[in-house]
């Protein structure tokens, strides 16, 4: 992992409140899988104090991106930066998605609600490169919250969208649009990122379907690095119930390790 106390801004790009950031970072941009995150300082004042997790989204050559919806003061203040200016970060933070060599020529779910979509493209990427064909599955709650729909499009994968009012792709939840694909097709493996009320849904439709899965789970980070505890989750772990810490040992769990609320 990294400090990189100055990278710079090359780009920035906007529709409502997503935001998407083009970062000159080259050693965390070297090291960086999809699934991990950074841990971004949003101000130079000591307030907000702590820094924020957001998930690479994409990696090219030397430049990292970052994908987010405003949520709050922190990304309030990322969202009004601008080209030229510098940001700390920390990176590439804890364990990301796995990328099994089994994969290669099979089909693979990548499922994201809102801006749980960040982190699945460079996944997709990933994924494309070693053979693997992604499918991917976009919710929201209306159009604007699918901004980067084109981008998926135009990056060939097959895509499929929903939103709750229907004004693009499926009208419904992105699970139920997953659920129904399921009784056309069987890919190898799920991934998903998004609300825990999406993922936990997810996950039982993933058991039912015997289909096994990846999930990138959130939490309120306070140190990002493995220290303060404050993420901790209890975690299935060789038939153990444990506390494991979300920035450490996740963000990526598998499907059947997850205790989800009301479980
Ligand atoms: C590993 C990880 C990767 C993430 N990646 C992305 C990403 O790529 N794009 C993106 O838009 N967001 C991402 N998030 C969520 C993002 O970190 C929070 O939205 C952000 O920290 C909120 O900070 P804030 O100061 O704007 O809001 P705050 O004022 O701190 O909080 C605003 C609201 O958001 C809730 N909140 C704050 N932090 C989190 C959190 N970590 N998880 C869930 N709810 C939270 C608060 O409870 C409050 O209701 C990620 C979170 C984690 C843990
Ligand atoms: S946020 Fe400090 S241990 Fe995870």
């Amino acid at each position: 992992m990294f400090q990189d106390k100055k990278a710079g801004i090359i780009k920035t790009a906007s529709w409502g409140s997503y935001f998407l950031i083009t970062l000159f970072a080259p050693e965390i941009a070297r090291e960086s899988r999809p699934g991990q995150f950074l841990m971004i300082r949003v101000s130079d004042s000591l307030n907000p104090l702590l820094r924020r997790p957001l998930s690479i989204h994409n990696r090219s050559g030397q430049e990292v991106e970052i994908f987010f919806q405003v949520a709050g003061e922190g990304t309030k203040l990322l969202a009004q930066k601008n080209a030229g200016d510098f940001l700390d970060i920390l990176g590439p933070c804890g364990q990301g998605f796995s990328l099994k060599p089994e994969f290669k020529d099979q089909e693979i779910f990548c499922v994201g609600g809102g801006r749980g979509l960040a982190p699945l493209y460079f996944l997709a990427r990933e994924l494309q490169a070693a053979g693997a064909r992604p499918v991917i599955f976009y919710g929201g709650q209306t159009l604007s919250d699918l901004p980067l729909k084109k981008r998926l499009e135009e990056a060939g994968w097959e895509t499929h969208c929903s939103t709750d009012d229907g004004s693009s792709g499926f009208r419904g939840l992105v699970t139920r649009l997953v659920e129904k694909e399921l009784t056309r097709r069987k890919p190898y493996y799920l991934f998903a990122c998004g609300p825990e009320a999406m993922m936990a849904s997810l996950a039982k439709i993933c058991q039912t379907a015997v289909l096994p899965a990846e999930f990138s789970l959130e939490s309120i980070m306070g140190c990002g690095l493995g220290a303060c505890w404050g993420c901790a989750r209890k975690i299935k772990k060789n038939g153990e119930i444990k506390y494991l810490r979300i920035c450490q040992d996740g963000p990526v769990f598998p499907a059947e390790e997850i205790i989800w609320p009301g479980d």
